[in-house]
C-alpha cells in the first residue's frame, strides 16, 4: 500500500480544510488593523518587495484567467514629477512624498496572452478581439483589473506594507503621459510604503453585515 492510497474520511478532509483558516494575527494585518495610508514614514520600499506583492496578487482569480492588470511603480523624483500634474490637489502632497506610487492599469489587449494563460480555450481570444466587441472587451479588462487591484492591496498588506488607493486624479492625463499608445488604461493610483501612524484618522463606520448581505 502506498501513502498516496490512503484517503482521509470526509470528516477528516473537512477538518484539514478548516485548518487552513488564517489566525487572528494575520487577520489583523490584512483587515482588522489595516488602514488606508494617508502619509508614510520616510523609508524606501524595495523593488523586490513590490515584485513579490505583484507575484502573490496574480494568484487571485480572474475571469478566463485573463490577468489584465498592469502596474507602473512610480518611484524616481523625475517620474513623480511626470505624475504630479494629473494628481488631484488633495492627493498631491502625499503622493509626491510616498515611497512608491503604483499606477494601476488594465491592458485592453489582455487576450493576446490567451494561448499561454487560457490554453484550454485559446479561441476565446477571437471574441474579445472582434472590433464590435471593443467596448465590452474594455469593460471586461477594467472589471478584472479592478479585482486584481484588490488582491494587490491585500498582498501588499500581507508583506507588511501599507497602501493608499486614490481615485482623485485625471485618468486622461495619466493615460496621455504614461500610456500614449492606448493599450493600457489607468484605473487608480496606490501610494505604497509604511504608514506614518501620526497621519491617521479614525476608522469610518462600516455597514452592518445584515444591511449588505441576505441569505435566501
Ligand atoms: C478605489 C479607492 C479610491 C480612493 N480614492 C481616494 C482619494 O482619491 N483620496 C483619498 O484621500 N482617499 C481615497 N481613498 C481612501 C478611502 O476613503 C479609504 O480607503 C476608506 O475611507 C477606508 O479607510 P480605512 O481603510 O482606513 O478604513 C480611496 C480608496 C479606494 C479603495
Amino acid at each position: 500500500m502506498n501513502v498516496s492510497d490512503i484517503q482521509p474520511t470526509l470528516a477528516q478532509a473537512i477538518e484539514l480544510k478548516k485548518m487552513r483558516a488564517i489566525d487572528e494575527r494575520a487577520l489583523r494585518t490584512l483587515f482588522l488593523e489595516a488602514r488606508t495610508a494617508n502619509g508614510f514614514l520616510d523609508a524606501p520600499v524595495s523593488r523586490e518587495l513590490l515584485e513579490r506583492a505583484v507575484e502573490i496578487a496574480e494568484l487571485g482569480p480572474t475571469s478566463a484567467n485573463s490577468l489584465p492588470v498592469r502596474y507602473v511603480f512610480v518611484q524616481s523624483p523625475e517620474a513623480k514629477q511626470r505624475l504630479n500634474p494629473a494628481v488631484g490637489a488633495t492627493n498631491q502632497e502625499k503622493t509626491m512624498k510616498a515611497p512608491a506610487t503604483a499606477i494601476v492599469a488594465a491592458d485592453v489587449k489582455f487576450y493576446e496572452n490567451f494561448a499561454r494563460t487560457f490554453p484550454t480555450r485559446p479561441e476565446m481570444a477571437d471574441r474579445f478581439r472582434a472590433p464590435e466587441q471593443a467596448e465590452a472587451t474594455k469593460g471586461f479588462a477594467r472589471d478584472n483589473a479592478l479585482l486584481q487591484m484588490g488582491y494587490f492591496i491585500l498582498a501588499a498588506r500581507a508583506l507588511g506594507l501599507d497602501c493608499g488607493p486614490m481615485g482623485g486624479f485625471d485618468r486622461a492625463k495619466v493615460d496621455a503621459e504614461f500610456f500614449p499608445d492606448g493599450r493600457l488604461i489607468s484605473l487608480f493610483l496606490i501610494n505604497i510604503g509604511y504608514l506614518d501612524d501620526s497621519k491617521g484618522f479614525p476608522r469610518l463606520p462600516r455597514l452592518e453585515p445584515a444591511e449588505i448581505a441576505s441569505f435566501i
